[in-house]
């Protein structure tokens, strides 16, 4: 029997998009629109109508944390045009969540965007950082009381790579040079975004919040173990996409492969990691040259011996959470799992999964590896982006006809555990 630290955080995480419903301002409801995926995310789970009865659920469940993001795009539905329905709407957010005794942990920028910013340039646009600040701003202004964790950007290596390199999202670029510069704008846009929460919890006279990202974590292995060139392969995924990004925010400056030096307006603005983790990916090197020396993911194509998938054909691979939280224990930072969940049909590996994961989580805490939450992703059944409403990750199933949510078992499976803050 493992007992997880005192004031553990337990819950779940939802994204503004892949819940609220009728997101209309933002760069992918008009992607949606624009015939661009096979499904709409439309009314998604009608969260934006029916948060306190999902809050309720999830203190039910015995959480004691709810991650979930502001849209940004409702928030400033037009240029410097802050709405202020949005915004006391969230407010109403933060208060039914302190109401249930769930620790708000809030993200500021969840892959979409403002549409009339997605015009704009995005993240290609060198004003996009200063403009995320002044929005950040006014969202700490407004709903900042007594929110304790703030996390700026939801996966910016992945979402750079979707949306600049593989062209899967929008604006569906397929260059190694945009996606270098949306980065460097990330960067630099969390940098001001950090400063901006100090400042004006400081200037309002809070006590101070704590400021991170949530980073996309994945376990890299070559397809071939004798293949010295598969190796290197790996070697470069494994810092392009697991930590030139912490690296960069921790030293204030970065140079990425190709030789394209960032460099920030200052350093050490993480007070936290926040870690998603989901699956590993075998790497076969392509060549020497950018991007070719990235490699490709060879699972299907090499017919290598996987795990367990999940619905997504993405490898169930515990020992990997085990393995990154060591690795990322390096940064000397507190670290949160702020997401790690499968989407299947068979809800009996929802638990098997939570479980083995815990289990991992555990020995990594007992070697002293500063961990202080779990999140599953995700409370609700929701719209996978490209992949539409198909994949099911809810502790909550939703029927999208009815809107009806129904507690999963492997939901009280895992309540227990949040209940008793032990893994047996
Ligand atoms: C994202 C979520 C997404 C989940 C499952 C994470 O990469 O933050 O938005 O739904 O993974 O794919």
């Amino acid at each position: 029997m493992f007992e997880f630290p005192k004031d553990f955080l337990w819950g779940a995480a939802t994204s503004s998009h892949q819940v609220e419903g009728n997101n209309i301002n933002s760069d992918w409801w008009d992607w949606e629109q624009n015939g661009k995926v096979k499904e709409r995310s439309g009314k998604a789970c009608d969260h934006w109508n029916r948060f306190r009865e999902d809050f309720s659920l999830a203190k039910s469940l015995h959480h004691n944390a709810h991650r979930f993001s502001l849209e940004w795009s409702r928030i400033e539905p037009e240029e410097g045009q802050f709405n202020e329905e949005a915004l006391s709407h969230y407010r109403e957010v933060i208060e039914a969540l302190k109401l249930n005794r769930l620790e708000p942990i809030v993200t500021l920028h969840h892959f979409t965007l403002p549409l009339w910013l997605a015009k704009q340039g995005g993240w290609l646009s060198h004003k996009t950082p200063n403009l995320f600040a002044r929005y950040v701003r006014k969202a700490v202004e407004t709903l900042g009381e007594g929110v304790r964790y703030w996390i700026t950007l939801n996966e910016p290596v992945a979402y750079v790579f979707k949306s600049y390199f593989m062209g899967e999202w929008p604006p569906a670029e397929r260059s190694y040079e945009k996606t270098l510069q949306a980065l460097g704008h990330l960067l630099k846009g969390h940098v001001l975004a950090y400063d901006a929460v100090k400042e004006v919890n400081q200037r309002l006279k809070r006590s101070p919040a704590q400021v991170g990202i949530a980073k996309h974590v994945l376990i890299f292995t070559p397809c071939s173990d004798r293949s010295w060139k598969d190796r290197i392969s790996v070697w470069i995924r494994n810092l392009m996409f697991n930590h030139l990004f912490i690296r960069a925010l921790i030293r204030g400056r970065i140079f990425y492969p190709g030789l394209f030096k960032i460099q920030l307006p200052k350093a050490r603005t993480l007070d936290f990691i926040g870690m998603n983790y989901y699956t590993r990916d075998f790497v076969h090197n392509e060549g020497f040259r950018i991007p070719a020396l990235f490699g490709d993911i060879c699972t299907l194509k090499h017919h290598r011996q996987v795990g367990r998938r999940n619905f997504l054909s993405w490898e169930i691979y515990p020992q990997g959470l085990y393995r990154l939280i060591k690795e990322f224990s390096q940064y000397k930072l507190p670290l949160l799992v702020t997401e790690n969940g499968v989407c299947t049909d068979h809800d009996e590996e929802r638990f098997e999964f939570i479980e083995s994961h815990l289990g991992e989580l555990a020995k990594a805490i007992q070697e002293g590896a500063p961990v202080f939450g779990y999140l599953y992703w995700s409370l609700l059944d929701n719209y996978e982006w490209a992949e539409g409403f198909s994949p099911r990750f809810g502790l909550i199933e939703v029927d999208y006809e009815t809107q009806e949510r129904k507690i999963r078992p492997s939901a009280k499976r895992f309540a227990q555990i949040c209940e008793r803050g032990t893994r047996p």
